[in-house]
């Protein structure tokens, strides 16, 4: 392990570069482990303008790869996400990351071991082998999309890479560092909402965007969708939240639908670079909106 000699910027003073060991355990600012459709790597720089200078709780009740909670790094945090897998990935990443990694070491970029791993009863697996295969699926298979059939079975062929790297030592064990003492669910974000947000905690909302393009309507994350009754129904939620006292950042497609939909909110537009059609021309410069 290599983290002794690694430099890592801390969350609270960016500017600061500091070294860790293998027996620290402060949080530092990272990136996601996994990669995720819609993640918001690309657009860190411009969440990050309307994050509160001080808040009790972070929660992300849509958190997907989770990239302004690992930017964050925050020390009091609830996430949250309907994606079975990807949440178990989470748990054993913060709470077993050393069986994790032996796990994840075993497996080799080959397409029988791909297509036998992809197959395999998720139930006869116990949660760290599910959370190996999870992240190895995601770093071997076409454009690390998470994509299931309507039996929730993941159905995303094998990508094309080079020598892809399936487990990334460091980056797991500075993710793990970054998740201890956070609470993490696996529900619809409404229970999540319901159960945790109190006056003073910061909620960024991520939800799947709704769908501009022809070919933009990837949403199988999970076996549901989220339809446009679903936007309505979040909304609703937005402005329970804000009446609640918490801090409510959102993020969403630009379209006429979202501009309408919250037309008397501070609506912030913005550039970021996205992958949006089937083919590789389709990775565009594309508008988005924050929603405060
Ligand atoms: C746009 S992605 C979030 C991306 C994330 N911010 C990132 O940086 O990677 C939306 C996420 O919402 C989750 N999701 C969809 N419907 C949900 C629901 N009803 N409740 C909670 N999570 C849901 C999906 O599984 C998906 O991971």
């Amino acid at each position: 392990m290599k983290l002794n000699s690694l430099t890592l910027n801390t969350a609270s003073t960016r500017s600061h570069f500091t070294n860790i060991d293998s027996s620290n355990t402060e949080k530092v600012s990272t990136k996601p482990f996994l990669k995720w459709v819609g993640g918001k790597t690309q657009l860190l720089e411009e969440l990050k303008k309307y994050v509160p200078q001080d808040f009790n709780m972070y929660i992300e009740p849509f958190v997907g790869g989770g990239a302004l909670f690992f930017d964050l790094a925050p020390e009091r945090a609830i996430i949250n996400d309907a994606n079975e897998e990807l949440m178990n990935t989470y748990s054993v990443l913060r709470d077993s990351v050393d069986e994790l990694i032996d796990e994840l070491s075993k497996f080799v970029y080959e397409k029988d071991f791909y297509y036998e791993l992809r197959a395999k009863d998720l139930s006869e697996l116990s949660k760290i082998e599910r959370a190996a295969r999870t992240i190895y699926l995601n770093k071997t298979c076409f454009n690390g999309i998470y994509r299931v059939n309507k039996k929730g079975q993941f159905n995303v062929p094998m990508g094309k890479y080079t020598n892809p790297t399936i487990c990334d030592e460091e980056k797991l064990r500075v993710a793990h560092l970054a998740l201890q003492d956070v609470i993490i669910e696996c529900d619809n974000y409404m229970n999540v909402l319901l159960k945790h947000a109190k006056e003073g905690d910061f909620i960024y909302i991520d939800p799947p965007y709704h769908p501009v393009g022809k070919y933009s309507d990837f949403k199988r994350y999970t076996k549901d969708f989220f339809y446009k009754e679903d936007q309505i129904a979040l909304r609703k939620e937005i402005l329970e939240l804000k009446n609640r006292g918490c801090f409510v950042m959102a993020s969403n497609s630009y379209c006429d639908f979202i501009l309408d939909l919250y037309k008397d909110f501070d609506v912030k537009v913005v550039h970021a670079k996205r992958f949006i059609n089937k083919n590789a021309s389709g990775r565009g410069n594309v508008k988005e909106v924050i929603i405060l």
